[in-house]
């Protein structure tokens, strides 16, 4: 696998700064095995990156500054950012700071884990820019502490999540498609979409292994009941537009239309990049669309 590029994609500025691309995700596969006694739910899901991406400037700084392009986000304590920027400096006992300029591509509340993504990236930039180099093995536990899928933006690639979606293996295999997102004009929160509906956690449900845990797997596109998300007929319940949007996608000759994580955003899997892009040109404002594929990662041999 010597062509796949290492995570994340960085591009150097000079002068110690540099820019490092903060990607999209879309769960190939989302199944909801229970909630827990802490409040979370029990996840069974697949992760696979796409070439959507946020980029982030990392600049030496006698101060901690925080700046976005492109999306009006509190920049303040609240942001994932600072919160990951904190309890790396914290844990390392070096002082908080840099300058950190992030140009938003990537839509907030579209179940794309933009937000997750920026602050792993952040862990790994920060690691990088403070001389701490810590390998994405030991920013783990603290991307797990900022958020469930934020660990998967350690690695990037394909990986399967378990747990609160924290617990990882990373697959070799590749799923190379065309992917369309389609994104309506209104976001979806993830702890109201988990809070619509019951989900008991029993213990056949808990010993369920399925049969994509083995790392090598690969899904394709022929591997049709690989693709299913239990949170979708929840978030389409309330939003019909987005049950519109799928039914167009199947329509238009998508191999799979699916609500990416907890919504709002569908995506639709293509092999062929014409037909996404002919796809991609029935829809209008207020919708926005971006045509993109998913991106493959080298891992280390077994
Ligand atoms: O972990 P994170 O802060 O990203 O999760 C946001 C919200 O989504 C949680 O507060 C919870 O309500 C819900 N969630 C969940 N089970 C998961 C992941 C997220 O219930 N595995």
């Amino acid at each position: 696998m010597a062509d796949l590029t290492p995570y994340p994609d960085t591009f150097d500025l000079g002068r110690g700064s540099f820019a490092l691309f903060s990607p999209a995700k879309i769960n190939l596969r989302l199944k909801v095995l229970g909630k827990r006694p802490d409040g979370y739910h029990e996840l069974d899901t697949l992760f696979q990156e796409i070439s959507l991406t946020d980029r982030i400037e990392f600049h030496p700084s006698h101060e901690w500054r925080l700046e976005f392009e492109g999306a009006d986000l509190d920049a303040g304590d609240s942001n994932l950012i600072t919160q990951a920027a904190k309890l790396l400096a914290a844990e390392a006992g070096i002082a908080c700071k840099a300058r950190i300029v992030v140009q938003k591509h990537i839509p907030v509340q579209g179940g794309l884990g933009g937000g997750s993504s920026n602050a792993s990236v952040a862990l790994i930039g920060l690691s990088r820019l403070w001389g701490l180099n810590r390998p994405a093995e030991q920013l783990h536990p603290l991307a797990a502490r900022l958020g469930s899928d934020c660990a998967f933006f350690l690695y990037g690639g394909l990986a399967h999540g378990q747990g609160r979606g924290e617990t990882l293996d990373l697959l070799v295999g590749r799923m190379e498609s065309e992917v369309l997102l389609v994104v309506p004009p209104f976001g979806v929160s993830t702890s109201e979409a988990f809070s619509w509906r019951e989900f008991s956690l029993t213990d056949d449900e808990k010993s369920v292994i399925f049969n994509f845990r083995k790392r090598k797997f690969i899904p394709s596109l022929s591997d049709l009941d690989v693709f299913c998300n239990d949170l979708e007929n929840i978030v389409l319940d309330r939003y019909e537009e987005l049950g519109r949007i799928k039914r167009l996608l199947l329509d238009a000759e998508a191999e799979v239309a699916m609500l990416s994580g907890s919504g709002s955003c569908i995506f639709a899997l293509y092999s062929d990049r014409t037909r996404a892009m002919r796809a991609a040109q029935q829809f209008r404002e207020p919708f926005q669309v971006h045509v993109c594929h998913t991106v493959s990662r080298p891992r280390p041999a077994l």
